[in-house]
């Protein structure tokens, strides 16, 4: 594999060594948090977060309940604002409000670990609604587009029916796809599977896997550590607001450098 093809799309094999920290500093980052600090009244949730995410990485955040994950998911399209600091998207300021939030918002999909499908609209109403309304897209051409998806997450025979038809791992899955109907430079998922019954787990996480060696650029917030292990090119420990530790999978489940993280592992690992 050449340099470049390394550069754009990282895969699981792709070790931090030397090659993904030139790519690193070679390449402008497609997120770029700096200096980011965020309080919920008087609870300071989000402390001098500096994070860069380059094209075509994979990000897995993870961290004990509270401390800040979603938040910073949230903050990057904009759901939630900041207190001071500045996130840019491939190089741009995030916009304050009006078109270029929508815009933005666009380009930035995210899925929840509730499914947010329209519950009175078909799968396939779910999936045009968006690409017709703010992409612009001919009704045929944004069908044949959810189609195209809708197959790909390996559930297009489901297009005609209701959201509460599908079963929760199939809900998911057309999130996924809806998600990817916008064209979005990054994926955000918080928490995908955690409201998933344990056998639609893995449905789930295969299409996420399968997005992540396709070269999307994604940020997952999830505790599945064995997809954390297999599709991450970095993890972030999170605890109490800040970023604790940034390494590749196999640095930090094998060698966490924190007490905080090595307490955190033996929890969730020991499960
Ligand atoms: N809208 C809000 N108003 C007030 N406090 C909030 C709000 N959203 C989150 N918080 C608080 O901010 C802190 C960080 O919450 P956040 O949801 O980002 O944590 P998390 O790491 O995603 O946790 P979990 O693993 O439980 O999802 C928590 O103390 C939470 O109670
Ligand atoms: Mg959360």
């Amino acid at each position: 594999m050449s340099e470049t093809e390394t550069r754009t799309a990282p895969t699981a094999e792709s070790h931090a060594g030397n090659g993904v920290s030139a790519a690193m500093t070679a390449t402008k980052p497609l997120v770029e948090l700096s200096h980011v600090e965020k309080h919920f009244g008087s609870l300071h949730v989000l402390k001098d977060i500096n994070l860069k995410v380059n094209t075509g990485e994979v990000l897995v955040v993870v961290g004990p309940s509270g401390s800040g994950k979603s938040t910073m998911c949230r903050t990057i399209n904009r759901l939630e604002s900041i207190d001071s600091g500045v996130i840019r998207i491939d190089g741009e300021p995030l916009p304050q409000e009006g078109r270029d939030l929508a815009n933005l918002r666009a380009e930035v999909g995210m899925v929840f670990q509730s499914f947010n499908l329209f519950a009175n609209k078909t799968i396939l109403e779910n999936m045009t609604l968006a690409p017709i309304k703010v992409r612009h897209m001919e009704r045929k051409d944004a069908e044949d587009l959810a189609m195209d998806l809708l197959a790909r997450v390996g559930v297009e025979s489901q297009a005609s029916k209701m959201p509460s038809q599908l079963s929760g791992g199939q809900q998911q899955r057309v999130a996924i796809a809806r998600a990817l109907a916008m064209k979005p430079k990054i994926m955000l998922f918080d928490e995908p599977t955690s409201a998933l019954d344990p056998e639609m787990v893995n449905e789930v996480l295969d299409v996420m896997t399968q997005l992540a060696q396709e070269g999307m650029t994604m940020i997952c917030v999830t505790h599945e550590m064995g997809f954390a292990r297999r599709a991450a090119n970095r993890i972030v420990f999170m605890a109490d607001g800040r970023i604790l530790e940034e390494d590749t999978p196999d640095g930090f489940f094998d060698h966490p450098k924190t007490k905080r993280a090595q307490d955190f592992l033996s929890k969730i690992l020991t499960h």
